[in-house]
């Protein structure tokens, strides 16, 4: 599939797909969305000295060097990643992100994300533990529990499997207790198959320029 770099609002890149018509992030700003829904909403609304994160998916790599910016002192963030489709070097090499307040420097951490070996452990510091699966997150079995997820898939027009009944009822089971899941996603259909699997449902502002976001709580 053809891919093409663009530059969104806030001046950050992301990644656009024509063929889907689908990008990466909005095209409202990929920085100043991903930092509102999974950092503000996700990492840091969870008061725990122990983060295990699950993504989907891996994608740009954004939301890890986010992760790694935004990582509170003593916190132990041990993080998984999917991604069945894993970008070209010569696509990440195009991506702005280590230019961006916040993210500078971040360039080689980057490619290193990038290029690592599919579940090969990585500690991007003494409180950080990193690990990508080169396969889909439907092909995952683990008895490990995780307190956060980044539910950063495309959305429901081009890959509804990934936002469908089954796919909740299998991230409620990896959750542990009052664990969470966040997403840009506030499709209704994709609500209603979180509440019918037990989760508790927020629906909450979205970023700029988008009405809602949606945060759910396993009870
Ligand atoms: C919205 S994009 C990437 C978002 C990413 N977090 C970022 O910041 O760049 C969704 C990603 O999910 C990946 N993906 C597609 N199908 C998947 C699946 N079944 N399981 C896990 N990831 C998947 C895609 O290849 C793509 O990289």
């Amino acid at each position: 599939m053809k891919l093409e770099i663009e530059i969104t609002n806030d001046g950050s890149s992301t990644i656009f797909i024509p063929e889907w018509n689908e990008r990466y992030h909005s095209k409202n700003g990929a920085l100043q969305e991903s930092l509102y829904i999974y950092i503000q909403n996700g990492l840091h609304y969870l008061q725990k000295d122990v983060i295990r994160i699950l993504e989907i998916g891996f994608g740009t790599g954004l939301n890890v060097l986010l992760t790694h910016a935004h990582q509170k002192p003593n916190t132990f963030i041990d993080y998984i990643t999917f991604e069945p489709f894993p970008l070209s070097q010569d696509i990440y090499n195009q991506l702005n992100f280590s230019g961006l307040k916040g993210l500078e420097n971040s360039k080689y951490l980057l490619d290193i994300l990038h290029e690592l070996p599919n579940k090969e452990p990585l500690n991007l510091n003494k409180f950080f533990s990193f690990m990508k699966y080169y396969q889909t997150i439907q092909e995952f079995q683990t008895t490990q529990k995780f307190d956060l997820v980044y539910w950063d898939a495309f959305g429901p027009r081009v890959q509804p499997e990934m936002w469908s009944l089954e796919l909740c009822q299998k991230i409620y089971q990896l959750l542990e207790n009052e664990g969470i899941i966040v997403t840009y996603c506030s499709q209704g259909q994709f609500k209603r198959n979180l509440k019918q699997v037990g989760f508790e449902v927020e629906v909450l502002p979205g970023p700029p320029f988008k009405r809602e976001m949606t945060r759910a709580i396993k009870k």
